[in-house]
């Protein structure tokens, strides 16, 4: 019989990543973006964000009922640092785990010492994880937090189906 080789069917992901507030504000932005090029990914979308209560509400909901949530919340809004962070999503081939490997372990000071996390992330005073990057933990997280953080116009390529909807409202435009 006839070897018709190894075909690969794992199907692309795409997985979202954040600079936090604390990495904005340590000039992280290119160590970070070096680090996460060896996972050998491209980029499909990219964004500066300021962070509304609402917005970190909504991607941290699985946290609500942690102690804590709401200095969680007070530190991607940037109360701590800058009011801003960079939004970016990932597409490729086993995209999720491959960027958390670069990113490393929640907790900064159990990360592997090479591992983004590991290099830049802290605990605060007040138990905190400034762990300096997001990056999502599984394929369903990976869709919501893509789908809440970006519009689908805003992405490069898309791999959630889409729809086109007429829609009349004001927008602003260059003068
Ligand atoms: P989580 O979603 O559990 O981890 P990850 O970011 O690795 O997906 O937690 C979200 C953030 O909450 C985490 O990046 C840092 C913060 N956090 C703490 O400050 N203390 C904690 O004990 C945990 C579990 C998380």
């Amino acid at each position: 019989m006839k070897s018709k080789g190894k075909k690969s069917n794992m199907a692309a992901e795409q997985t979202l990543v954040l600079i936090k507030p604390d990495g904005l504000i340590k000039g992280l932005t290119g160590n970070i973006l070096t680090a996460l090029s060896d996972a050998g990914l491209i980029i499909v979308g990219s964004k500066v964000v300021q962070v509304t209560r609402e917005l970190a509400e909504e991607h941290y909901q699985h946290l609500r009922e942690e102690k804590f949530f709401d200095e969680l919340i007070n530190y991607i809004m940037g109360e701590y640092h800058v009011k801003r962070i960079l939004a970016l999503v990932y597409h490729g081939e086993n995209a999720i785990k491959k960027v958390r490997k670069v990113v490393g372990a929640t907790n900064p000071e159990e990360a592997e010492p090479t591992s983004i996390r590991g290099k830049y992330g802290r605990i605060t005073t007040k138990g905190v994880f400034e762990n300096v990057v997001h990056a999502s933990e599984n394929p369903k997280e990976a869709e919501r937090e893509i789908k809440l953080w970006f519009r689908p116009s805003e992405l490069v390529h898309t791999i959630y189906p889409t729809e086109t909807k007429k829609i009349t409202k004001s927008e602003v435009f260059w003068k």
